[in-house]
């Protein structure tokens, strides 16, 4: 039986000191997402930067995406009250790997029945759409 606690000890502070050891040092995937984005600069909003990522986003993504309505995808009103801008910005360069690792866009993807494509822009301009985001509220 005292063999039993002590082991239970030793298991217990095993399970402590790795675990929290390796969380410290671990990128927060879950609030971030996943890809090439590990930090955004966000600073008061910048006029021209808002009017680039509006026209980036009514050419490419408005095939799927409405800003007040969901359509083929989920609408994008009110977005950055919501995720992380580094989360916003990996979903645009980065969704293959979103859709199959992160497990919010894991259950969109299961809600919309379609995976959403990397649509051929830069980290400028998915910098911009981010922009542009922050002026869309949620109606
Ligand atoms: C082919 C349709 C399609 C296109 C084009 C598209 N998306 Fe998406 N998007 C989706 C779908 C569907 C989802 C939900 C996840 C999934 O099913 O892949 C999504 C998810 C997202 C999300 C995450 C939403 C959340 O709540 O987590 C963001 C942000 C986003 N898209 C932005 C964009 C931007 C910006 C563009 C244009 C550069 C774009 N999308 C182009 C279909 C599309």
């Amino acid at each position: 039986m005292k063999k039993l606690i002590l082991f239970t000890i030793v298991m217990m502070f095993f399970l402590i000191a790795c675990g929290g050891g390796s969380k410290e040092d671990e990128f927060d995937h879950i609030k971030y997402g996943f890809g090439p984005i590990t930090k955004v600069d966000i600073g008061p909003i910048d006029q021209a930067l808002v009017e680039k990522g509006k026209k980036i986003f009514e050419i490419k993504c408005t095939a799927c995406h409405k800003i007040e309505t969901r359509y083929v995808a989920p609408k994008l009103g009110g977005i950055t009250k919501r995720r992380a801008p580094e989360y916003i910005m990996n979903m645009i360069l980065n969704p293959a790997e979103m859709i199959q690792k992160h497990p919010e866009t894991k259950k969109l993807l299961a809600e919309y029945s379609v995976p959403m494509t990397f649509q051929n822009v830069t980290k400028d301009d998915a910098r911009a759409i981010l922009e542009y985001f922050r002026t869309c509220e949620d109606k």
